[in-house]
């Protein structure tokens, strides 16, 4: 009689992915760290992309956290579908979306349904612009019965930018507090948000060398594993203190 021996495939666990649905957003804060202010176009990630991927890297790692963001989430038009695909894929994880909420009054039933069936939590971020305005969102959510989670006072920005590279990678990993936060872009998972520097790059016309980024498809689960979270050429690019700024809106004549 024949013996199967079943291996049970070994499922690597990190801690936080956060998934741009847009690169651009609605508010464009200066400093932002996912370089949306420099984005001067729409850019939607594909939602067949994003099933194809999110499914893919499902089977390899396993994270706590997913945070569906951008550039402004509430922007996609897909958004109920990325929703949904991504709880298929993670059940058990937190999920949340985190938006500036400026349109959040605008959502229709659909997101909102979407949002309580799948237990999705709302984060969001206070800036000063939105003034009185940001206690009828959170009413809103109330109402709506979905789960309100971090709520990130935003009077303040911080950038750790070093142009030059000529920082110790090993000290700004050290220091760093984004290392453990990856970014899943273009179907490729990257250390840290410092992938969007590719937008900098693209106005700047400058050479700023982007985090390890690995190709879920091709990486085995203990290659992503190992690669990501450490300290690589892109923090050459980080200070280890970074530089505080008043919240504003970017304004390329003044910024
Ligand atoms: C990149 S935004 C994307 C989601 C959404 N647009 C928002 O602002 O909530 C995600 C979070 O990163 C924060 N963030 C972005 N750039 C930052 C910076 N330079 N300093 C501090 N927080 C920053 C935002 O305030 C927000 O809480
Ligand atoms: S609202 Fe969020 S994504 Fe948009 S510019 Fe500000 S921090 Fe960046
Ligand atoms: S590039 Fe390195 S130091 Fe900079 S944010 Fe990413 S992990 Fe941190």
């Amino acid at each position: 009689m024949l013996k199967f021996k079943i291996f049970k495939k070994k499922m690597y666990k990190l801690i936080q992915l956060e998934i741009h649905l847009t690169d651009h957003c609605n508010l464009n804060c200066n400093k932002c760290g996912h370089y949306a202010n420099f984005v001067d176009k729409e850019i939607f990630t594909d939602i067949k992309q994003h099933i194809q991927d999110i499914n893919e890297l499902s089977k390899k790692i396993y994270y706590y956290y997913i945070k569906l963001m951008g550039g402004e989430p509430l922007l996609h038009p897909d958004i109920v579908q990325f929703i949904i695909a991504t709880r298929k894929a993670y059940p058990r994880s937190r999920i949340s979306i985190v938006s500036n909420g400026i349109l959040l009054p605008k959502m229709g039933d659909d997101f909102w349904k979407a949002v309580v069936d799948n237990n999705i939590v709302i984060e969001l971020s206070k800036y000063p612009i939105l003034g009185n305005k940001f206690s009828e969102l959170l009413d809103l959510i109330d109402d709506k019965k979905a789960i309100l989670g971090q709520i990130a006072l935003k009077k303040r920005f911080y950038d750790k930018l070093n142009v030059n590279g000529t920082s110790d990678k090993f000290k700004s990993f050290k220091s760093c507090n984004s290392y453990f936060v990856n970014q899943l872009w273009h179907s490729k998972l990257y250390t840290c948000m410092a992938c969007y520097r590719e937008y900098y790059n693209n106005k700047f016309k400058t050479q700023i060398v982007l985090p390890t980024g690995v190709d879920i498809y091709k990486a085995s689960a203990k290659e992503i594993y190992e690669k990501l979270n450490k300290p690589n050429d892109g923090c050459r690019f980080c200070n280890t203190q970074s530089v505080e700024y008043l919240w504003s809106q970017y304004n390329p004549k003044t910024n």
